[in-house]
């Protein structure tokens, strides 16, 4: 294919967020004090990081409702034939990238035919729900070990790095095991876009669009024809949690390779001796057609579309300018992650994938909103389980102050990510030690560390995919000789980490 040229940088994002107001928290105590009890909770995103969210807040009898545009469970992992509809070229400014029409009075519905406005109901479809990146050859680029939602284990004989088909049935097992599938209303609303969020008040209003294939028949003839409903309404919530997926670079520009004539990645520029080991893995695993270019600086506007987005002059942050690109491939740090979060609050560092979160995952002003700040699959059962107890009132949230002390710590500057490194380590420990701890204090059930077998399987994956010397044994082993007490100790942390600096790339 002649020109085909493709910049994968940057992805998709569960939901479309408009903007935020936020409300306040009572700061007088050495907690945080919630202004009223949390009841009904909105987890947006049905991956596998707000699927365990879901479920660990049903079981604490909160009101959940889970939403996805997506028609079923899975989030990334949704693997569908429909491919997205807009060529993904932003050239309007971040802020303006998502602007979702809305209608002045709600609830209202709309009703579209075939041709409507000149658009084919399977590209109204499509936009609604931009089917997922997943593409049908994937495989994960981690061991089920670490890549394994609970209560659902995998076939026993499963490839280490199972192929997406298998990894999309254990998502979709936990998601019915859990009274979160398709069939599941009212507890989920799938093809169900958030499109805005606000506070008002003490409470978060989701502003809500579903679109549903219909049947249209002609009263007249009685023929009967296909349809689209779509609807726009409101529900308001105690509490918000938005998750997030990721995707990875390196194995989207892997797959183009054959069908492309030259791959830019863009990526920060990153100081390849301190990136952690797996993400050296990244780099080396990009394609030989593939050039690594600087950051992007800006997406000059294509003034008409007429020539598609070859037009498109795509500036980086060294000065050089791509052009003749015939497709943008856009991973979530670009854009979506910051739509929610008023990102004049505090400066980033650009290493943080969250702006103003703490490490459970809670907004600092406001912890009524969380985000799933971990890697899904494994962990994300300690922040499911740490969010329920917060809102329940049987975990205790320091004061802002405090969340911020610990925000501005180093230590916390990298929410755990991968295992294996000291810091990664040392925050599954805290995780464990401050569950266990408040649980004994006010209650609820105590949670278990990783089975060193899971540790023992991860440790041998990584040392033959990486082909360095990543990791042995030992790194999940230092905290043995210390007495459980100390686990969530700042200085001991500190002390237990091996890297000074490690940069996180390609993600
Ligand atoms: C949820 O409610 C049920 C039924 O009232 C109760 O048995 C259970 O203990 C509650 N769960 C939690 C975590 O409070
Ligand atoms: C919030 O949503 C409710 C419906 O749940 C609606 O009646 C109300 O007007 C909304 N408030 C604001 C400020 O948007
Ligand atoms: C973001 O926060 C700053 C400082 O608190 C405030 O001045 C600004 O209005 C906020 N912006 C939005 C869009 O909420
Ligand atoms: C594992 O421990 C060794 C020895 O302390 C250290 O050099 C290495 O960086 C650690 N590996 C990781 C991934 O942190
Ligand atoms: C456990 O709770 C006690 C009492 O509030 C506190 O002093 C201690 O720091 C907590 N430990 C952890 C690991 O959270």
């Amino acid at each position: 294919m002649k020109g085909v040229v493709s910049l994968t940088i940057l992805a998709t994002t569960a939901a479309a967020f408009e903007q935020v107001v936020l409300g306040q928290v009572d700061r007088g105590s050495e907690w945080t004090v919630f202004p009223h009890p949390i009841k009904r909770v909105a987890v947006i995103g049905a991956g596998p990081s707000g699927l365990q969210v879901a479920a660990e807040l049903l079981e604490h009898n909160f009101t959940v409702r889970l939403f996805d545009r997506s028609p079923g469970p899975g989030g990334n992992w949704l693997y569908s034939e429909e491919y997205p509809t807009r060529e993904s070229y932003p050239d309007t400014r971040l802020e303006d990238i998502i602007k979702p029409w809305v209608p002045g009075s709600l609830p209202h519905r709309e009703y579209y035919l075939e041709g409507d406005d000149g658009l084919t109901l399977d590209y109204r479809w499509r936009e609604h729900w931009q089917p997922s990146p997943v593409w049908w050859g994937l495989h994960t680029n981690s061991p089920t070990s670490i890549t394994e939602m609970p209560d659902v284990p995998y076939p026993p004989d499963s490839p280490f790095a199972p192929h997406q088909k298998v990894v999309s049935s254990h998502v979709r097992a936990y998601a019915t095991l859990h009274g979160l599938n398709v069939n599941d209303e009212p507890t989920v609303a799938y093809s169900t876009l958030v499109e805005r969020i606000d506070k008002a008040g003490e409470t978060w209003n989701l502003t809500l669009k579903r679109v549903k294939k219909i049947e249209n028949v002609d009263l007249r003839t009685g023929a009967k024809q296909a349809a689209l409903e779509a609807e726009w309404w409101q529900e308001s919530f105690d509490a918000v949690v938005v998750s997030q997926g990721l995707e990875d670079g390196s194995e989207i520009a892997r797959e183009l390779e054959p069908y492309a004539k030259h791959i830019y990645v863009s990526s920060k520029d990153y100081d390849r001796s301190k990136l952690h080991p797996f993400r050296r893995r990244a780099f080396r695993r990009l394609p030989s057609a593939c050039s690594v270019v600087a950051e992007v600086a800006e997406f000059r506007s294509l003034g008409n579309a007429l020539n598609g987005i070859k037009d498109g002059k795509v500036v980086l942050k060294d000065g050089e300018t791509l052009t003749g690109i015939d497709e943008v491939n856009i991973k979530l740090t670009y854009g979506c992650r910051s739509q929610l979060i008023n990102a004049s609050t505090r400066e980033s560092d650009g290493r943080r994938r969250y702006r103003n979160v703490h490490w459970t995952g809670n907004y600092i002003p406001d912890p009524t909103l969380a985000f799933t700040n971990t890697r899904p699959w494994t962990t994300v059962r300690y922040q499911a389980y740490g969010l329920a107890k917060i809102w329940e009132g049987t975990a205790r949230l320091p004061n802002e102050a405090e969340l911020w002390r610990q925000y501005e710590s180093a230590r916390y500057t990298f929410f755990w990510d991968l295992w294996g490194t000291g810091r990664s380590e040392a925050l599954l420990r805290q995780w464990v030690a401050w569950l266990n701890n408040e649980s004994l204090q006010h209650g609820g059930r105590l949670v278990n560390h990783f089975p060193n077998s899971n540790r023992e399987i991860f440790s041998y994956f990584m040392n033959w995919e990486i082909k360095e010397d990543y990791i042995s044994y030992a790194n999940f082993t230092d905290f043995e000789h210390v007495p459980a007490w100390q686990w969530g100790q700042d200085d001991l942390a500190d002390a237990l980490w091996h890297e000074d600096e490690l940069e996180y790339g390609l993600w």
